[in-house]
């Protein structure tokens, strides 16, 4: 998590650019943030508890400077308020930092011996004061950052700058993302592309165990060994990707209703020439089993594809959040492919399920949204979802592209083990082609999702219920609405339901259920009847007519399954958007989450 920034330039002022940055990197947290610049040849350093706006306001106007580093906190270790706010400046180090020390209390504890003080409970600072001991041991920078590097277990991405050189700034990295961008007249550092795209398209990636040396118009970086280099210089290429809000109040409204080009620019490839297209996918009929591994969002649209997979095209097919398969015995073997999905491709529990499964040399593949991320390098093969930069917090067209690319995958390996035919396959591909007209209604129907809004938002409880596919989108659904609204809001298997949670029902508790499977469906109908027995107020999505007086009915059209694991989830997003919109909640950075995460 957190967000990294740095400059240096021999005659810019690299403050606004600083925090310009940061507040594109505002995604990777929010608690606090800070920032560490020369100023009349000394490090100043700001800190503020909140946003970035908060360190803005208190930086001084009249101050300029050409060198310095900042940083924008998701809290670890210790609570987010200024002290622990990134910069921490040790003697000589200041450093920001992404990732966490996980030997910082025996580190903490051999430098307390040594007479270090700590003002922070951060391990950042830990990592600080460790610096600054092998710096005053060795007197030499590649010493110091090598010994630092064998010395200290967990993951880091960090920024540093030395009393006694600021005309560098340095960095060191281990599993969270570092690259090193060149401008004009200036060099950028960061953790990711979005706080650099302004100033440059063109930058190196750092990897495991390298560090670089950084001045305005020099770049050295060097391996472990502490030898030099050379790496690729990358060049962006997504100059397009719009990330402005446009006239909606929210990113995540405007990303729900981008989902009308987002989902068919995903398709298109796989679609725009029918059968031919299809056959883009990867061949998958050599797999006896299929594995998925993903977090959150990411691992909600691998529950939907495993229904597909196993019901449509009679392939094995199992789904695991990344948190719990990098502890588990997998039962890998070459015969299984494993699917790896992330929007952002910096998921440390993803990226830590890949190289498990890659130090196996197992086969993998991606599907990911965020261009020339980590996962993208570690994968065998990557397919794109292109749902353009998604901004909110709170995934949505990151999903659908997803659910997109999944159920073309799947598509195509029913068409090529002859689980579906060919007429079926032209048949759903039409659909893909035509996925707007089914969409577009659904986007379109403000007033009543408010209505449904308005009836729900002051309620604590909030059940989802449906069967089979239908409960992987009620999972989506909840974890919409409690990420954004923080109503304490679950998903049950409609079935699942009688066996506890229901003595949780009484007089309007809210249930939200989609039945949109004709075999399931009389049976989930049934388990609504057993609520509303209760008192709940029950809203349900349906592609069948049902006319019943006693539930509040959203219709969606009746098309193929693959399709339908775009269509039902919209209703959802909506419900849950406008829902925390009358609660007033920051529905684009919510409290406690942060859109990347990467720490374990
Ligand atoms: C965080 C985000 C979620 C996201 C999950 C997985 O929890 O808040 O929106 O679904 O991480 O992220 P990924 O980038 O791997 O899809």
């Amino acid at each position: 998590m957190c967000g990294i920034v740095g400059a240096i330039s021999k005659n810019k002022n690299i403050l606004p650019i600083l925090i310009t940055g940061l507040k594109n990197l505002e995604y990777r947290g929010y608690d606090s943030a800070g920032i560490a610049y020369l100023k009349n040849k000394k490090i100043k350093i700001t800190k503020v508890a909140g946003k970035v706006t908060n360190l803005s306001s208190k930086l001084n106007k009249e101050d300029t400077s050409t060198v310095g580093i900042a940083h924008t906190r998701w809290a670890t270790h210790g609570s987010a308020n200024s002290i622990n706010a990134h910069p921490h400046k040790v003697n000589h180090i200041t450093i920001v930092h992404n990732g966490i020390i996980e030997n910082f209390k025996e580190l903490k504890e051999m430098l307390i011996s040594l007479n270090y003080k700590f003002k922070s409970t951060t391990d950042t600072e830990v990592a600080a004061a460790l610096l600054d001991f092998y710096y005053d041991k060795f007197k030499d920078i590649n010493k110091t950052i090598t010994e630092f590097m064998k010395n200290v277990k967990g993951s880091y991405a960090i920024s540093m700058l030395i009393d006694n050189d600021l005309e560098s700034i340095y960095v060191l990295k281990k599993e969270s993302p570092l690259i090193i961008g060149t401008a004009n007249n200036m060099n950028i550092i960061a953790s990711d592309i979005r706080a650099i795209l302004k100033y440059t398209n063109k930058y190196f990636i750092l990897d495991d165990f390298e560090y670089a040396k950084i001045s305005t118009d020099d770049i050295t970086i060097y391996n472990k060994d502490q030898n030099i280099i050379n790496k690729k210089l990358n060049i962006y290429q997504d100059k397009d990707d719009n990330t402005s809000k446009g006239n909606y109040k929210h990113y995540m409204l405007k990303e729900i209703m981008d989902q009308k080009d987002t989902i068919l620019n995903t398709a298109l490839p796989f679609i725009e020439k029918g059968i031919i297209s299809i056959l883009n996918m990867p061949d998958l009929t050599k797999y006896s089993k299929i594995d998925i591994v993903g977090c959150g969002t990411a691992y909600h649209a691998g529950l939907v594809a495993k229904y597909l997979f196993r019901e449509l095209t009679n392939t094995k097919c199992d789904v695991y959040l990344a948190s719990e398969y990098r502890y588990e015995n997998n039962f890998l073997n070459k015969d299984v492919l494993t699917i790896f999905i992330s929007q952002s491709g910096e998921t440390a529990d993803t990226i830590a399920a890949l190289k498990l499964v890659k130090e196996k040399a197992c086969p993998t593949l991606g599907i990911i949204n965020v261009k020339n991320s980590t996962m993208t390098y570690l994968v065998d093969t990557c397919l794109y979802t292109k749902a353009g930069s998604e901004i909110a917090v709170a995934s949505t067209k990151a999903y659908t592209a997803q659910v997109t690319l999944l159920a073309l995958l799947v598509l195509s390996h029913g068409y090529r083990n002859k689980t579906i035919s060919k007429s079926k396959t032209l048949q759903i591909i039409d659909e893909f082609n035509n996925i707007n007209k089914l969409i577009t209604p659904l986007l379109k129907q403000k007033e009543r999702y408010i209505k449904i809004a308005n009836s729900i938002y002051k309620e604590e409880n909030i059940f989802y219920i449906g069967r089979g596919l239908d409960y992987a989108f009620s999972m989506e659904g909840a974890l919409k609405l409690k990420e954004i609204s923080y109503i304490h809001s679950e998903a049950y298997a409609a079935g699942e339901l009688k066996h506890g949670t229901i003595s949780l029902i009484k007089k309007n508790t809210p249930v939200l259920c989609s039945a949109t499977n004709d075999k399931l469906n009389s049976k989930t109908i049934s388990n609504l009847k057993e609520v509303i027995a209760r008192g709940a107020k029950v809203y349900l999505i349906t592609n069948n007519n049902y006319e019943d007086e006693s539930f509040s009915i959203i219709n969606i059209p009746k098309t193929s399954d693959f399709i339908k694991t775009i269509l039902v989830i919209i209703p959802y997003q909506l419900i849950a958007y406008y829902t925390a919109d009358l609660r007033g909640t920051d529905i684009d950075k919510p409290k406690n989450l942060a859109k990347s995460v990467t720490v374990e």
